[in-house]
């Protein structure tokens, strides 16, 4: 964890933010994955990491706005948890790490909440995405669960999203340890791309590489060379000559602290000529976006520059044609690029989408588009020094869109139909990197992971 002060100055910023009340912040339970006793790998949740840091399941933590008190509700180990588990630190002893000093057991957040409601104090409380959370919120609070997300606390996701959007420097470095491992993670997926591999053994790999480090992939991990699947988690395939690889990954810190990267290879390590065209049409839309990325930007308009050089590079090649911006203000682009250029990365690969999407990525000044593929952009709204993002532009030949926009003769002064056909079993490409926004543009985060068609080709001549 980080020092004890971190944590203070994070809760203490967020007092600032809220009017009044308390704010509850459970912490995750243990969730079941085929019986109780038989659980997933814990994850704490990120809001209560962030604010309090600690790993433990089953911890609550409260913020008493207008007292100016905060509090760590769980359960001492007891002889059972000690044989099953081992001994652990009280948690008094726990709470004092990250700068708190008022514990209770859990029974005792039934009483506190229970005397906040009975003096009508406003109690703040995130939108939750776990049953067993819910349960237990509605539980303290006397709700409805189907109803939840009615009931959480607007000032307190709007304040959560203010600071966490902002990473601080040692936050920073926490992502780009997480890259660091996908580094590993990503030069061993490309060496191994070779005819005759399963794509499972390589997904087994890059997830071992991962574990190796401590921690769990960030996402399951998607690759495969149908890329124009865009999440696609079957990995079955045995790898052929003349396919291109795409494999989306990251992991997290022991902070919880994500990367996410992709990369796209061609299977046995050499791009053929329509290959090398179609990825370099990426590149130039992720370096592009890349290169329109500062503070005062609206990242919609990043996507634009994107979705304008993929839509400029399929022009050039005869797949596109007509005016370029035309094009992409029509959503003809689409076909290809369906989806958004990134989305903010912190402690969530989807940082706090939990608190719901709108809040991230969007707010008064602008508001998601509505046109098919850009309505997927998760972040449009203007950048501040600080930002995390994902820019991820990528070409996808997807037979069903295709067929179905040919059939009802869409954006014919854009597409060509014809062209396209040839391109039809290509599958597709993306290309994922991590950015800061800093005081006067961007920084690319991490050990650079090979990109360029040499870089790529040179990482997979070291087959593995
Ligand atoms: N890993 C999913 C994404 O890139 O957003
Ligand atoms: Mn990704
Ligand atoms: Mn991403």
């Amino acid at each position: 964890m980080f020092n004890s002060e971190i944590y203070t100055e994070r809760r203490n910023a967020l007092r600032k933010l809220i009017p009044s009340g308390i704010v509850l912040l459970p912490g995750n339970s243990e969730a079941a994955y085929n019986y109780s006793a038989n659980t997933y790998t814990f994850r704490q949740d990120s809001n209560f990491s962030y604010f309090f840091g600690l790993e433990n399941p089953d911890f609550a933590g409260v913020i008493d706005i207008d007292n100016n008190i905060d509090y760590i509700f769980g359960n001492d180990f007891e002889i059972d948890d000690i044989i099953w588990m081992g001994p652990q630190p009280k948690v008094i002893d726990l709470a004092l790490k990250v700068g708190v000093k008022n514990t209770s057991s859990l029974s005792e957040l039934a009483v506190f909440v229970n005397n906040a409601i009975q003096k009508r104090r406003p109690i703040h409380f995130a939108p939750t995405y776990r049953a067993e959370t819910t349960l237990q919120v509605c539980g303290l609070l006397g709700l409805n669960p189907l109803r939840i997300r009615d009931y959480a606390s607007l000032p307190l996701i709007e304040a959560v999203v203010k600071l966490r959007s902002i990473k601080s420097d040692l936050e920073v470095a926490e992502i780009e340890k997480a890259i660091g491992t996908a580094w590993h993670m990503f030069t061993t997926g490309m060496r191994m791309a070779h005819p005759g591999r399963k794509e499972q053994e390589i997904v087994g790999a890059m997830e071992g590489i991962s574990i190796g480090q401590g921690r769990p992939v960030s996402f399951p991990i998607i690759l495969s060379t149908n890329g124009q699947i865009l999440h696609n988690h079957h990995h079955e395939n045995i790898l052929k000559e003349g396919k291109m690889m795409v494999m989306d990954a990251g992991t997290e810190t022991a902070l919880n602290y994500c990367s996410d990267i992709t990369r796209t290879v061609p299977v046995g390590g050499k791009f053929s000529q329509k290959q090398r065209e179609i990825y370099e049409i990426v590149l130039n839309a992720n370096l592009n976006g890349i290169a329109a990325t500062k503070p005062g930007t609206f990242y919609r308009d990043c996507h634009t520059v994107a979705a304008e050089t993929i839509a400029s590079g399929l022009k050039d090649l005869g797949l596109m044609k007509g005016d370029v911006k035309e094009a992409v203000a029509a959503g003809a682009h689409a076909l290809f690029f369906p989806h958004g250029l990134g989305h903010m990365l912190g402690m969530d690969v989807h940082d706090m989408e939990g608190l719901g999407q709108i809040h991230v990525g969007y707010d008064n000044e602008i508001q998601p588009s509505t046109q098919f593929g850009t309505a997927y952009l998760r972040l449009g709204r203007r950048l501040q020094p600080g930002f995390v993002l994902t820019n991820e532009p990528g070409i996808y030949f997807i037979p069903e869109l295709i067929d179905m926009w040919k059939g009802e003769k869409k954006y014919q002064e854009f597409l060509n139909y014809d062209k396209i056909e040839e391109y039809r079993d290509f599958g597709g490409i993306r290309i994922e990197d991590d950015i800061l926004v800093t005081a006067d543009g961007n920084r690319v985060l991490g050990k650079p992971i090979p990109k360029t068609v040499a870089e790529v080709e040179a990482t997979m001549a070291e087959k593995l």
